[in-house]
């Protein structure tokens, strides 16, 4: 879907301007032209605005106002590993919200339902042909397993954007989550070490599946979905994905900080709004201060 039509400004996922090359019409409700970026960036079509000239009698506030108006909509490319409660719930999502989502599984077969739910954006396939698709990747599958997912497939998602959602339980996860929540270091500590080399962010770890399912795009205060990344740019475009999902990101810092919000933490699996979890965790309220 054009951004235009979804009203870019609201604040999506959007990402720096880059080169223009030919045009296409939006294609659903607003019926202006959009431009086809000539660039990709980290896999995802880019769409600017089309622009007036800049005119040399514009106020300061005009220019910031057209600058504002050249921010770039994406239609991003959304890999899903482990298409279960919560990635089979936000890939829907967002392949609603007008992203191309591929729904990826060890049994790509029993996600013919899933797919049809999500609509026209969404696609499935395994997890071997899934891994070239696009350069924003959610792992949702159980905490005990990353460390091999990661052992396994880590090279090839070198340098994408990946978000992880996992959390450790002892009874499902076995010795695994006894040592990583005996060391005390935070799951963004662990999920960086198994998936190094990517652009990691914890993000969606939080929020009980049930909830995102009944919350999306609900009047705000929005349900938050706290954040933590070492890399401030895929912080920034992972905060577009969860407006897009219909949420409130809460950007909580650097990896290191994921503990915030890791099981255990008084904002874990609570149904917080963005702001109640922004006051529990002592943050700046959205638009009060710089985070
Ligand atoms: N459910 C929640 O409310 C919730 C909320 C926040 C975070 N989480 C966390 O998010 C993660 C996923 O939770 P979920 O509830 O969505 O689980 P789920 O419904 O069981 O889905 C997990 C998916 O992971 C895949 N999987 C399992 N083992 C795998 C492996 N070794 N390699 C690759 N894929 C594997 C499975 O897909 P295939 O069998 O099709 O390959 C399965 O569909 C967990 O760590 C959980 O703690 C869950």
């Amino acid at each position: 879907m054009c951004r235009e039509a979804r009203g870019v400004a609201r604040g999506s996922s959007r990402l720096p301007r880059s080169r223009l090359a030919g045009s296409a019409p939006c294609n659903v409700r607003c019926g202006r032209p959009r431009l086809r970026a000539a660039t990709r960036y980290g896999g995802a079509v880019l769409y600017v605005k089309r622009l007036a000239p800049f005119p040399f009698w514009a106020t300061s506030s005009d220019q910031e106002n057209l600058k504002a108006q050249e921010e770039i909509g994406a239609s991003m490319k959304i890999l899903i590993i482990g298409s279960g409660r919560i990635g089979g719930l936000v890939g829907k999502l967002w392949a609603q919200a007008g992203h191309q989502v591929r729904f990826s599984s060890r049994h790509p077969d029993n996600l013919d339902a899933l797919v049809a739910e999500s609509g026209p954006n969404a696609s499935r396939s395994s997890i071997e042909e899934a891994l070239a698709f696009g350069e924003v990747v959610l792992i949702s599958i159980p905490y005990g397993s990353l460390q091999g997912f990661g052992e396994q497939y880590g090279s090839q998602l070198s340098g994408k954007i990946v978000m992880e959602t996992g959390n450790p339980y002892p009874q499902r996860d076995g010795d695994v989550a006894k040592r990583v929540l005996d060391s005390g270091v935070g799951m963004g500590h662990w999920s960086a070490r198994w998936l190094s080399g990517t652009r990691l962010v914890r993000a969606f770890n939080s929020v009980w599946d049930q909830t995102l399912a009944r919350e999306a795009h609900r009047m705000p205060p929005r349900v938050g979905v706290p954040l933590a990344a070492d890399d401030p740019e895929a912080a920034e475009i992972v905060a577009g994905l969860v407006r897009d999902a219909g949420f409130d990101p809460v950007l909580v810092g650097a990896l290191s900080r994921a503990r915030e919000f890791d099981v255990g933490t008084p904002v874990y699996a609570t149904n917080m709004s963005g702001p109640e979890v922004r006051q529990a965790l002592r943050l700046p309220q959205a638009g009060t201060a710089s985070q």
